[in-house]
């Protein structure tokens, strides 16, 4: 496995997959009861910015160090707060030095009666995550394919919760796995919310992952509510401002960035 997360951390796909993730989280923190989190390709957990790999990557600095400057509307303003302020949190210092992956930013929004599963197979990367998380009660990292994860981990005890599904797309296969292991964790769990995020190389691939989902999501009982959103970080014409486009239930178009 060549895949290394850390180039990649803080930069502008981490930054709206985090903003959508603490969105839905913050929604499942509406109702008092419990909700589990189920990452399964969760990553290291704490990336350093001032680090030999981030530094060669740099996406960070055209994602959340661009974020943390921008101004933004009075209505989008509350809705990306939550997520700055646990950026923030693991910023003391004014310089941006830290970035929290998917499994951190989580557990950030756990409250007691709440749990975090986390899969990663990669030993580094697991033993950093294990060490971020260490005598947390709430949180187990588990070595455990991801993919055998999906369906053996849900329905969760609680009931309530999202799972994330954020592979690294090193397999040719990994949109047809994450089409089969969506399919087969909604059979088993339709209630949950899932959160799937993939690279967008292929028109043909994407199209053809929507409507497998709609299709799998649309035949449940009830029938489950798809949004799709897709983020270009160059508008069509290779110029211009980032664009964000939305389809399957709903269509939304959005700027990224202000
Ligand atoms: C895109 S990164 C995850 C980033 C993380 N979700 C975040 O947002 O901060 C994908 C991770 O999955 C791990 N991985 C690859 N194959 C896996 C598998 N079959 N099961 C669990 N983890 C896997 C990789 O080592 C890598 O750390």
């Amino acid at each position: 496995m060549n895949y290394r997360h850390a180039f990649h951390a803080g930069g502008f796909a981490d930054v709206i997959k985090h903003i959508v993730l603490v969105r839905i989280l913050t929604y499942l923190q509406d109702k008092p009861a419990a909700f589990r989190v189920i990452d399964s390709h969760a990553g290291a957990g704490l990336y350093d910015l001032t680090g030999d790999e981030a530094k060669r990557g740099g996406e960070w600095l055209t994602g959340i160090a661009r974020i943390m400057q921008a101004r933004f509307s009075e209505k989008t303003a509350p809705l990306i707060k939550p997520y700055l302020d646990i950026v923030r949190a693991f910023n003391p210092e004014r310089d941006l030095k830290a970035y929290p992956g998917s499994p951190l930013i989580a557990r950030a929004l756990l409250r007691p009666q709440d749990r975090l599963t986390a899969c990663e197979v990669e030993p580094k990367a697991r033993k950093r995550l294990i060490d971020a998380l260490r005598r947390d009660t709430q949180a187990r990292v588990v070595d455990l394919d991801g993919w055998v994860a999906l369906p053996a981990f849900v329905p969760p005890n609680e009931r309530r919760g999202l799972v994330l599904i954020d592979p690294a797309y090193e397999q040719k296969d990994e949109f047809e796995r994450l089409a089969a292991g969506f399919a087969e964790a909604f059979a088993k769990w339709p209630t949950g919310s899932y959160l799937l995020w993939y690279p967008v190389k292929s028109r043909r691939a994407t199209d053809s992952l929507a409507q497998h989902v709609a299709g799998v999501a649309g035949a449940g009982t009830p029938p489950g509510q798809c949004l799709r959103l897709e983020f270009s970080n160059r508008a069509a014409d290779g110029r211009g401002r980032p664009r964000l486009g939305g389809s399957i239930d709903r269509q939304s178009t959005v700027d990224a960035y202000g």
